[in-house]
């Protein structure tokens, strides 16, 4: 962390969301070697895919800005990084206006004391409250027992499966403010 403190290399106008224990605010420059190894330690549970790693590293250069689905930010605990939250477009999945996907990921010591459970809750509030939002969705491996309890301890509902890259099969998630109810759609 710099001296001024975490949000000092952030741009005017970056997001910063802040929430009753963590910060969601955008990377810095020198905190992106760090996200892409800890792409390339993650197992096939945590990514589906490993990302190209230029446009990995360009994508972490835009942090904090929202752009064409995109949105990348740090998960900041009293200073620290202890992950990054993020809203994409799965390749070959076109989102439709509105939708967003969402995932997360967090250091493992930084796992199990609620912390993805808060910074869920924080970044699909802020979707719906400053970009729009109709829908947010998340997906993850069946056997991603820590991932499925935090989307249901955030009010997540289960709905189906989908495929996202090489893997088939995810439990698919959709955030309680868009949950479809079949009146209010028709
Ligand atoms: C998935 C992840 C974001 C969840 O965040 P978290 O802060 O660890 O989750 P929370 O503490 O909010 O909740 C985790 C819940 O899962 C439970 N849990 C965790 N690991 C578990 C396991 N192996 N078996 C059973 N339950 C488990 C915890 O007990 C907790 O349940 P509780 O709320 O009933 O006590 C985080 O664990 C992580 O970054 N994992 C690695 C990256 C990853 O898998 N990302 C998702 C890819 S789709």
């Amino acid at each position: 962390m710099s001296e001024d403190g975490p949000d000092a290399s952030a741009e005017a106008g970056d997001i910063a969301i802040r929430g009753p224990r963590l910060l969601l605010r955008a990377l810095r420059a020198d905190e992106i070697d760090a996200e892409w190894q800890a792409m390339v330690d993650a197992g096939p549970m945590v990514i589906a895919e490993l990302p190209d790693e230029p446009a990995f590293r360009a994508r972490l250069r835009r942090s904090g800005r929202l752009e064409d689905g995109h949105l990348d930010l740090a998960i900041d605990l009293d200073g620290t990084l202890i992950g990054r939250i993020q809203t994409f477009v799965p390749p070959g999945r076109p989102l439709p206006p509105g939708t967003f996907d969402l995932g997360i990921g967090l250091r493992e010591e930084a796992r199990g004391q609620g912390h993805g459970r808060e910074a869920l809750r924080l970044l699909t509030g802020w979707l719906f409250e400053h970009a729009a939002a109709q829908v947010i969705e998340g997906a993850t491996d069946p056997a991603n027992i820590a991932m499925r309890r935090a989307f249901q301890r955030a009010g997540w509902a289960e709905a189906g499966t989908v495929t996202t890259g090489r893997s088939t099969g995810w439990a698919r998630y959709f955030s309680p403010m868009e949950f479809p109810r079949p009146t209010s759609r028709i």
